[in-house]
């Protein structure tokens, strides 16, 4: 057989036998390219071959006591991790170009080294010095981070066996490449073939290895989405530009929950923690405004209050503009149809748009009901009571369902200083929060009376 290569989507990773101009598997264009196949990826089954060695079986219950979280210190941080670094796990941090990822991991790197923990900090994008100058912003730099600038993965596993380090950072995984197989540092092949060996090291020596990878447009792991696959925990570095808030969220995570957030904000030393979230996403208004309502949320385990703003306005254009910013555009879609058919609220002829304050994104449907409020509140130029929040999923009859975590949105609400909420019937719940008073909507309609009030709609 002659020597192979195969063709590689450098998209989604499927493999193709012939070169195309398109891949069949994820739609991509032009995303195929030629790789030469080595000799242990070569394709051939087992049958015939020499038998395997015999693997000893064990029961699930075991003697041996897990290893100790490594804790940075950073509670954002950590939270997100699952209550610190497992030893022996494997992560991988994504985010835009300029998020705030390199920052966060050499952050994170040098907090540990402090405590005594062997960092060794890997850069294949930046110079020494230039990692350097950073540490040195962050206040960072007396702390014991062993630094290195290097792309070859051969060259790192040598040297790593040397150093025995308990954390290792790869920033990033697309400069690294192996110098076995013929592809660019980059493509599929190479950033696969280069987190394998970097993960089976560190595997075998029980060190933490935390991937940085940068991240398309459309939100995908650049290049490699089998990548997600091979690592414990996937985090997703995400903020706007112009705002200066950064959401570290878990995305995937074998040791703790997924959708966990950690906030923090970029400052001229680096990425502080934001304790209390809620205050930061509230933006503090002294006159009323209609279409401005806020929303209690649930993000990971804790309560979040933000603050959802819209403008409906009469539209001049054949097909009204519908513009989102932090919530999904389909589930808009749904909101404005379900006003319009269920409660004869007919917003077609208008333009919609639609605001999370503070450039963060809302994914909860538990946030339909804050938004049919926005909305309504927005056409009927009537401003909802400064000191109220809402919350409740929308269902396509018009009927407002139950959401959950109902009492901890509710006291996150009352701590903060709001006084009235309009959430979802509660069926079987009693409890009241103390200085809340609490308006139950079991049908959207109701939401709509009680905003155009004694007028009666339009
Ligand atoms: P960086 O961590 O290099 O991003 P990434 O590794 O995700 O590409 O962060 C770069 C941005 O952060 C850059 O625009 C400068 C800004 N920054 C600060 O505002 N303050 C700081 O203390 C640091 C280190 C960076
Ligand atoms: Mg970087």
């Amino acid at each position: 057989m002659a020597a192979a290569s195969r063709f590689v989507c450098q998209s989604c990773g499927a493999e193709h036998r012939k070169w195309a101009g398109r891949c069949d598997a994820c739609g991509e264009w032009n995303s195929i390219a030629e790789e030469a196949v080595t000799a242990a990826g070569a394709p051939g089954g087992l049958k015939g071959k020499k038998r395997g060695r015999q693997l000893a079986f064990e029961s699930l219950t075991g003697a041996s006591e897990p290893p100790p979280r490594m804790v940075t210190g950073i509670n954002e941080l950590d939270r997100v991790f699952g209550g610190g670094l497992v030893p022996g796990s494997v992560l991988l941090l994504g985010g835009d170009p300029g998020i705030g990822k390199s920052t966060i991991a050499l952050q994170a790197a040098a907090r540990l080294g402090m405590k005594g923990v062997r960092c060794v900090y890997l850069s294949g994008e930046e110079a020494i010095d230039q990692v350097r100058l950073r540490a040195r912003r962050l206040g960072l730099e007396a702390s014991p981070v062993q630094l290195a600038a290097a792309t070859n993965v051969r060259d790192i596993i040598s040297s790593l066996s040397a150093e025995r380090a308990d954390l290792v950072v790869i920033d990033s995984i697309q400069t690294m490449y192996l110098d076995t197989l013929d592809s660019a540092p980059g493509t599929v092949g190479q950033v696969r073939g280069s987190a394998q060996e970097l993960i089976r090291h560190a595997k075998e020596t029980g060190a933490v290895l935390l991937l940085v990878g940068h991240v398309t447009k459309d939100g995908q792991i650049a290049g490699p989405r089998v990548l997600e696959h091979m690592v414990d925990a996937v985090l997703y570095f995400e903020g706007e530009r112009g705002h200066q808030f950064r959401i570290l969220r878990a995305v995937k995570n074998r040791y703790g929950a997924t959708d966990e957030i950690g906030v923090f904000e970029m400052t001229d030393h680096g990425l502080d923690e934001v304790a209390n979230p809620s205050a930061l996403f509230l933006d503090r208004r002294d006159q009323d405004v209609a279409g401005t309502v806020v929303f209690a949320g649930i993000e990971g385990s804790r309560p979040m209050l933000m603050e959802i703003q819209a403008l409906v306005a009469p539209s001049a254009l054949g097909t009204p503009r519908r513009a989102v910013v932090g919530w999904d555009s389909g589930r808009l879609a749904m909101v404005l149809a379900v006003l319009d058919t269920r409660c004869g609220l007919a917003l077609g002829g208008h333009d919609v748009y639609l605001n999370v304050a503070g450039g963060f994104s809302v994914r909860e449907p538990a946030a339909d009901l804050a938004v049919a409020a926005a909305l309504i509140s927005s056409i009927a130029a009537r401003p909802l009571p400064k000191d109220g929040i809402y919350f409740g999923e929308i269902g396509l009859a018009g009927e407002v369902r139950p959401v959950s975590q109902a009492d901890a949105r509710l006291s996150e609400a009352a701590k903060l200083g709001f006084r009235q909420a309009v959430i979802p019937d509660a069926k079987g719940r009693k409890g009241t929060i103390e200085g809340m008073s609490v308006t139950n909507v079991g049908q959207l309609g109701k939401l709509v009376d009680l905003i155009y009030g004694d007028d009666g709609r339009p």
